[in-house]
Order: structure tokens, then sequence, then C-alpha cells
């Protein structure tokens, strides 16, 4: 760990802070000089989530207290019917304060202003594990149990757990809607939502109030929710040599509860990159599990969140630790981690980004490296034991970030450019940085940002029983 740097990474967390009449409730995305601001003077809720984890560290909470009543006071009330308003019980995806001349309000985006219109899935969820977060740093059980938090996250569940068009436990959610913000053919069941999903949901099992009538519905339907979100995404999505061998063999057009291509996958939709990239031992989550479809790529944040979770089992959470090492090049990188590998290109890239240049192939969101993910890599490798590779990742990352001025991603198969449309002083960036560094510094703060709960997979009804 480099002071020098740290240092740094504090001094643009603090000067990113926003403040509404007077108070701190948020930090902005970035502060770069050089690139037009667009939406990124906004506080991203997502990106907020990781700089409340540092402040949290470092005993600082009140800003994230304020951030999170900020939320709830933004967070759509709005009916149902009107397809042009925010479903209710969304957190926006940003929020910014304006002030033209009769003082200081809170703009809420709830994905109207962003391109493409895209609606966050994943803010509703940011806010619970920040909110979790914080009600361990600090023991706020006043602030947990107001009645507006308490309905705050009843709401999201409502919004997120609901029945809709679907019969798996998984969550069914569009394109772009949430850190992967633009067309990447992640529309589905993505594994970065389903896993983020698992742990904003056993954070709302922790923070309902157990007393409060209102919560009892919610409880029992998170407590039949989990196994099955835990078996489904355990057994269907888990991939490793012996699996790629049966999918490989798989039997097609199976139908009945006896069916063991339950989702009726073409062995011939391997990709050839699959077959010898794979190593011997270790093992990932794929990327999505749909209809016909399996989705092999990697995705970082998926893949560390549901480690982090519990949602991998502690066998698999090793596994994915061994592909990280084993192939550290191409996952890990010079500046720490791959978002997506491999990179979608040609036809692929065509089709499924829409032609979009800043998800060329090896940038951005389609193969770029993102410094943000230092905190979750260096969280799970503290968890299965590998802290090594967390040290290698936070030692290649350091010297560039600073030297770079802690841009948002890095560019290239092994994340050595800085990215083509990259911001520079990204707020997230140093974040992450931070958290990795308290987190190596003094490992028992761990259990601050701790998430999931033991869960056994049961077995998942509307896929074992399904036609
Ligand atoms: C980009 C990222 C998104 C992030 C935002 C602000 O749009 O894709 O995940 O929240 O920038 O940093």
């Amino acid at each position: 760990m480099n002071r020098d740097a740290m240092q740094q990474a504090w001094r643009l967390l603090e000067a990113s802070v926003v403040t509404y009449r007077g108070t701190p409730v948020g930090t902005v995305a970035a502060r770069d000089a050089e690139t037009e601001a667009l939406n990124y003077d906004q506080v991203f809720t997502r990106d907020f989530a990781i700089s409340a984890f540092a402040f949290l560290l470092d005993d600082r909470p009140e800003i994230v207290r304020h951030f999170l009543a900020t939320a709830v006071k933004l967070q759509s009330h709005e009916r149902q019917l009107d397809c042009f308003k925010p479903g209710e019980g969304l957190i926006p995806a940003s929020f910014k304060v304006t002030d033209d001349g009769a003082g200081e309000r809170l703009i809420a985006d709830f994905g109207e202003h962003a391109i493409a219109r895209v609606a966050p899935v994943d803010s509703g969820f940011w806010w619970l594990l920040t909110l979790q977060a914080y009600v361990r740093a600090t023991g706020d059980r006043a602030f947990l149990i107001d009645a507006s938090v308490q309905q705050a996250i009843r709401l999201v569940l409502d919004l997120s757990m609901t029945n809709r068009f679907d019969m798996f436990p998984t969550m069914l959610v569009p394109d772009g809607a949430f850190m992967i913000d633009r067309r990447m053919g992640v529309y589905g069941y993505p594994i970065d939502i389903q896993a983020q999903f698992f742990a904003a949901l056993c954070a709302a099992a922790e923070l309902l109030d157990a007393t409060d009538p209102a919560n009892a519905p919610y409880r029992t339907a998170l407590d039949e929710r989990l196994p099955h979100l835990a078996y489904h995404v355990r057994t269907y999505y888990w991939l490793d040599l012996p699996r790629l061998n049966q999918i490989y063999r798989y039997g097609v057009e199976e139908y009945g509860p006896a069916s063991v291509n339950k989702f009726n996958v073409y062995p011939d939709s391997i990709p050839d990159w699959l077959m010898d990239w794979l190593p011997e031992t270790g093992g990932y989550l794929v990327g999505n599990v749909g209809p016909g479809r399996l989705d092999y790529r990697w995705f970082g944040q998926g893949n560390l969140l549901a480690c982090a979770a519990g949602l991998a089992t502690e066998a698999q959470s090793d596994a994915v630790m061994q592909l990280l090492s084993q192939r550290y090049d191409d996952l890990v990188g010079k500046v720490p981690l791959k978002l997506c590998f491999p990179a979608l290109e040609g036809q692929d890239w065509r089709i499924l980004t829409g032609c979009d240049p800043k998800n060329r192939p090896w940038s951005y969101h389609n193969g770029g490296n993102w410094p943000v993910l230092l905190w979750l890599l260096t969280l799970v490798s503290q968890q299965t034991g590998a802290d090594e590779l967390a040290e290698r990742a936070l030692h290649d990352a350091e010297r560039r970030l600073v030297r770079d001025d802690w841009p948002e991603y890095y560019d290239g198969r092994h994340g050595r450019l800085v990215g083509q449309q990259a911001r520079r002083r990204q707020t997230w960036s140093a974040a992450g940085y931070l958290v990795a560094c308290q987190l190596l510094e003094r490992p028992e703060r761990a259990a601050l940002l701790r998430m999931g709960r033991p869960v056994e997979g049961a077995s998942c009804a509307a896929v074992t029983a399904g036609a």
C-alpha cells in the first residue's frame, strides 16, 4: 500500500462531496476538468455505495446517513399505471442539486435523462447494501426502524419480488439496467443482477424490523425465495470443466421434470474460445441463463458479489479464486478487474451492442478493466484466504492509478491503456482503491461489509417440476 496514493485518493473523494442546504448528501461520479461532465456531475446511487463503504470504514457515517435519507425522499411513490413515470419503489439512478435562484432543489433521475432511458434495476439493491453497512458500522437502530425507512425497504421488495411474466426465482431485467448501462446483450437473467439481488434480499431480511406486523409477509417471502434463488444460481449458472463436458454431451428437446438439459441448450452454442481457455481446476458462474441460452462470458462484479454474499458455495468461491489466479492476465490484468471477458467482436459486437463505439472490443464495459472492483476483489480474496492475489492486484494498480489520475476504466486485453473515453478523477476508482487498502490494513473491519447469510439451496420448484 502506497501512502501517497491513499492520501491522493482521500483528497479526491473528499473533493467530490456534494452538499444540499449545507449538509453532505453524496459524491459526484467524476471531476474531470478535460471532458464534458454529461451526467458525471451527479450523485449516482451505485457509485456512492463504494464511497459510503470508504467513509464508513473510516468512521465517518454522517454523509452516508444523509444520503440514505435523501434516497428515501426521492424514491418514487407514483402509482404504476402510468407507463411514463418510474414504478413505485424505484430508487433513482442518480440525483443532482440545482439552484435556479429560489434555493437549492434535488432533481432525481430514474433513467429518463440517461442514455436510452433505462430505469436502474440495481439502485434499490445498492441502497439496501449501503443501509446494511451503515447500520453495522453505527448500530443506529433509530434510523433503521423509522417508519419511512422501513416502508422504503418494503417498496424495494414490492418492486423486485412481485411475480411478473416470469417463472424463475431469478430476476428478469432489460439490457443496460445496472452498472453496464448500455446495450451489451445482458438482458434476461444477468449474473451481476442475480448476485446483487441475492445480497440485497439477505440485507432486507436483516433490516426489516421483526416487531412490525407490516413486515411479516415480507419476511416470509424472503425466507421462501432465498433458498430457491441460491439453488438456481449454484446449479444452473455454475461452469467448470466437468460441467462443460456435461453440456457438450447434452441431449436436447427433453420435456418434463426428468429432463437434464433444463433450458434446452444446444451444445453447438458453446463458443470456441471457451474449450481451451477453461482451466482443469477452477470455475465460475456464467453470465446469463435463460431459455436456449447460456451466456458463457465471465462477469467480474457478479462473480465476486456472489462469492462475497455466499450465493456461491464455499467450494465455488474457492474455484472462482483459482480461476482468477490461473487466468490472471485475462481477468485481473495490469489494473483490476475485467468487467466482462472476452470482448464481443465482429458480428457479435455489431448485433449485441448495436455497433456501439464506446463499447468497442476490449473497451469500457466490453472487455475494459475497472479499478472500482478492487474493493470487491480484496473482500473476496480475504474471505477465501487468497490475500496475495488482492495484494498483487493492488500493488500493480496503484502506481498506474496515480500516474493516470484515477481513470474510470482501462482498455485493452490486459488493461494497459487508459480507457478511450474514460473520465479521470473518477470517484469510485479512488473509493474502490481506498476500501481495498482499508480492508488490507484492518482485516477485522471486513465484518462491516459482510453480505449475505447462510442459505441452503432448496431444489427449485419452478425448474425441477417444470415442463
Ligand atoms: C457509467 C457507468 C455506470 C456509472 C456511471 C457513473 O455510465 O457505466 O455504471 O454509474 O458511469 O460513474
